[in-house]
């Protein structure tokens, strides 16, 4: 089999079909990834990330609750003429930016089976081409060009990549982790071993966890096909990534890893969420004079309590 490398790379995967259990009530009728960080929801933030990395092809798996997603990347007639009426052109453009961001394609999961059922799903629209995924609640700083270095990886190696972050050995649990070896001629880039989903403390090979950016060869579709159900009955990626981890590169395998040490903010925990939301309003120069500022006192008469 023919090596895949040269395949430029435009089409990315956000997977949006899960139940979002841990922010419920708000996400009975609403996808966890539409809630709002600051004034965008969440999701939107991730197709302007894989835009800018040059993907402007996304294909958004959605799950029961899929009509506000579909509805806020797609024009607003009433709205915009409302807006165009009072002049307010500010917002107009607002209002217009989410619906011209991309080229924007939905597919149904029927039943939310896990994110390995979830990026099967979009093999029919993928094909045969390796592509990016892009988890709908997992946003990464701008500034920080995760997913352009892993596009350049896979460029220059092959296979898939995974993005990985160092946790404390207390958190592993709440994550897949790698096991690694370096490459040797690139810092910050690692071959993955071995891959295993939220594992104990005490089995995990390593305190690389896997973050939601992944480059993926679609050598993974045929392996999630007969990939069974795993940790909480799910058809894991995780557990699909382990095999691809032992497949020659000529056969669509091989796991990279690209550490990633700069902004992440997780905003499918409801904590995290919050502090995320508090910290890009601090950084915004509309609303972070004047949030700063109460946040400061805030805290103060809180230390004083
Ligand atoms: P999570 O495990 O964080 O999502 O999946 P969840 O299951 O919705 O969250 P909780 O734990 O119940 O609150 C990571 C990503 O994979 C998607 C989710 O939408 C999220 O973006 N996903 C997960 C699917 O698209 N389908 C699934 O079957 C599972």
């Amino acid at each position: 089999m023919p090596v895949r490398r040269p395949f430029h790379i435009t089409k990315a995967v956000v997977p949006a079909a899960g139940l979002g259990t841990r922010f419920l009530p708000a996400t009975k009728a609403t996808p966890k990834e539409m809630l709002p960080v600051v004034d965008k929801p969440a999701i939107q933030y991730v197709v302007e990330e894989a835009v800018a990395a040059g993907l402007s092809d996304v294909l958004m798996v959605t799950g029961r609750n899929k009509r506000p997603l579909e509805d806020h990347f797609d024009r607003a007639y009433e709205l915009e003429h409302a807006l165009a009426a009072k002049g307010d052109l500010d917002r107009l453009k607002l209002v217009r930016e989410s619906s011209a961001l991309a080229d924007i394609h939905y597919v149904r999961q029927g039943d939310p089976r896990g994110l390995g059922h979830a990026v099967s799903c979009a093999r029919p629209h993928v094909g045969d081409e390796p592509f990016a995924v892009l988890l709908g609640d997992d946003l990464i700083d701008p500034r920080d060009q995760l997913l352009e270095t892993m596009l350049r990886v896979r460029r220059e190696r092959g296979g898939s990549v995974v993005a990985l972050i160092e946790v404390e050995p207390a958190q592993i649990h709440q994550y897949g982790c790698a096991a690694v070896e370096p490459v040797g001629d690139e810092p910050g880039v690692v071959r993955v071993t071995d891959l295993v989903e939220k594992p104990e403390r005490s089995n995990a090979p390593s305190n690389y966890a896997v973050i939601g950016r992944y480059v993926l060869d679609p050598a993974v579709f045929e392996v999630l096909a007969h990939t069974p159900p795993g940790r909480g009955d799910e058809i894991q990626l995780t557990d699909a990534l382990r095999v691809l981890a032992d497949v020659p590169e000529a056969e669509g395998g091989a796991v990279h890893g690209v550490l990633f040490n700069g902004r992440r903010y997780d905003t499918g925990d409801r904590a995290e969420y919050l502090r995320t939301i508090v910290k890009l309003a601090c950084e915004r120069d509309d609303l972070g004079p004047e949030f700063r500022a109460w946040l400061k006192s805030y805290v103060n008469e809180e230390m004083q309590a």
